[in-house]
C-alpha cells in the first residue's frame, strides 16, 4: 500500500480518538518525523513574515503593525516571533486547540538565535535592538521562566476559541494573516471566519495577508504521488479519505477568489505559483473539476493581500 494511504488511514483513525491532536503530534514525531522544525519549514515561514511585513509597510506606511492576528499558527510560532522582533505590541494567535508549549517555543527561540548568529535574520526582518535585548534576556533565563511569563514578554496572546466568533473588538487589528491554514478549513467554516476577520480588521490602517498551499499535502510526504493526486476523487470518496486532524478542502485558486468576492473582500495584490501542467495531466480528474481551466487547476500556491 502506498505510504500516503497508510498515513491517511492512521490519521483517520487518530481523528476518532480523544486527544487526537496530541496523539497526532506523537505519531508525527516518532513515525513520520514530521514535527521536527527543519530549515525548510523555518525559512519558509520566516519568509512569509517578511512578505506580510513588506505588504503591511507598502499599504499602511509603517514598518510593523501595532497588532496582528494569525489563525492556525501551529506548533512553532515563527511568524509571531518575527513580528515581535519587528516591533508589534499585541500579537494574537487564534486556534481551537493549543498546539504549542514551552518546549516547542524554545525550539523556535533556538532557530531564531541560530539564524541571528549566522547573520541571516537581517535578510528577512528588521530586528529592533530593544526587542533583541528582550529576546536574549528571555533566552538566557528560559528555564527559570514559566510559559505564561515568556508569552507575556513577547507580546504573544493565544486565543483558544472559534475564529468565527473572535473575542476581539471591531476594527482592532492592523495585520491579519495566515500561513498555509485556509486550505485546511472547509468553506462552510472558512467563510464565517473571513467574515469575522473583516469585522476585527482595522480597515483604515490595516491589511489582510494570507498564504494558501493548494497542493495535496500527502504528496509532501509520499514522493510517488504528485501534488494534484487528490483531484481524482469525488467529494464523497474524499470524505472517506480526509480526516479532521489535517483536513484538506481541495479548493482551487478560483474558489478563493469567488469566496473573497462574495464577502466583498478585495484582492488588492496577489502572487501565484503556477504549478506543473504536465504533472496535472497525469491525474484523471474527478468531474467536479471539469469547469476549471487546466492552468487554473494547476496553481499550487497563492498569497492574497487585501487593503480596503
Ligand atoms: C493544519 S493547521 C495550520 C497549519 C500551520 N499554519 C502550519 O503551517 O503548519 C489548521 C489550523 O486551523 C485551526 N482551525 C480550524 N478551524 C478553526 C476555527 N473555526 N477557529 C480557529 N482555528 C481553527 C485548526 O485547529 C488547525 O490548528
Amino acid at each position: 500500500m502506498k505510504k500516503w494511504k497508510q498515513k491517511a488511514i492512521v490519521q483517520k483513525t487518530i481523528s476518532f480518538l480523544p486527544f487526537g491532536n496530541k496523539i497526532n503530534y506523537l505519531f508525527q514525531k516518532y513515525v513520520t518525523k514530521g514535527v521536527y522544525l527543519n530549515d525548510e519549514y523555518f525559512y519558509d515561514r520566516l519568509s512569509h513574515a517578511t512578505s506580510h511585513l513588506s505588504a503591511f509597510s507598502k499599504y499602511c506606511e509603517k514598518a510593523a503593525p501595532a497588532s496582528s492576528l494569525e489563525i492556525g499558527t501551529g506548533w512553532y510560532p515563527i511568524v509571531p516571533l518575527a513580528f515581535f522582533l519587528s516591533g508589534t505590541d499585541k500579537i494574537y494567535s487564534v486556534d481551537i486547540s493549543m498546539l504549542t508549549n514551552k518546549e516547542r517555543l524554545k525550539t523556535t527561540f533556538d532557530r531564531f538565535m541560530d539564524c541571528q548568529k549566522a547573520a541571516k535574520l537581517k535578510d528577512y526582518i528588521k530586528v529592533l535592538p530593544d526587542r533583541w535585548a528582550i529576546f536574549t534576556e528571555i533566552y538566557d533565563q528560559y528555564d527559570k521562566l514559566n510559559f505564561e511569563e515568556i508569552l507575556k514578554k513577547i507580546n504573544l496572546i493565544y486565543l483558544i476559541e472559534d475564529a468565527r466568533k473572535l473575542s476581539l473588538p471591531d476594527n482592532s487589528v492592523e495585520l491579519i494573516n495566515s500561513n498555509n491554514t485556509f486550505e485546511h478549513i472547509y468553506p462552510n467554516i472558512l467563510k464565517p471566519i473571513i467574515k469575522d476577520f473583516i469585522r476585527v480588521l482595522d480597515k483604515e490602517n490595516g491589511i489582510m495577508s494570507h498564504f494558501i498551499d493548494m497542493s495535496d499535502h500527502f504528496a509532501h510526504f509520499d514522493k510517488t504521488i504528485n501534488i494534484y493526486n487528490f483531484l481524482q476523487f469525488s467529494d464523497s470518496k474524499w470524505s472517506w479519505i480526509d480526516n479532521s486532524i489535517q483536513p484538506q478542502n481541495r479548493l482551487r485558486y478560483q474558489d478563493y477568489l469567488n469566496m473573497y468576492q462574495e464577502l466583498s473582500l478585495p484582492v488588492t495584490e496577489f502572487s501565484l505559483r503556477a504549478g506543473n501542467l504536465q504533472e496535472l495531466e497525469t491525474v484523471k480528474l474527478d468531474k467536479k473539476y471539469n469547469s476549471f481551466k487546466a492552468e487554473e487547476l494547476a496553481i499550487s500556491h497563492c498569497h492574497l493581500i487585501s487593503k480596503f
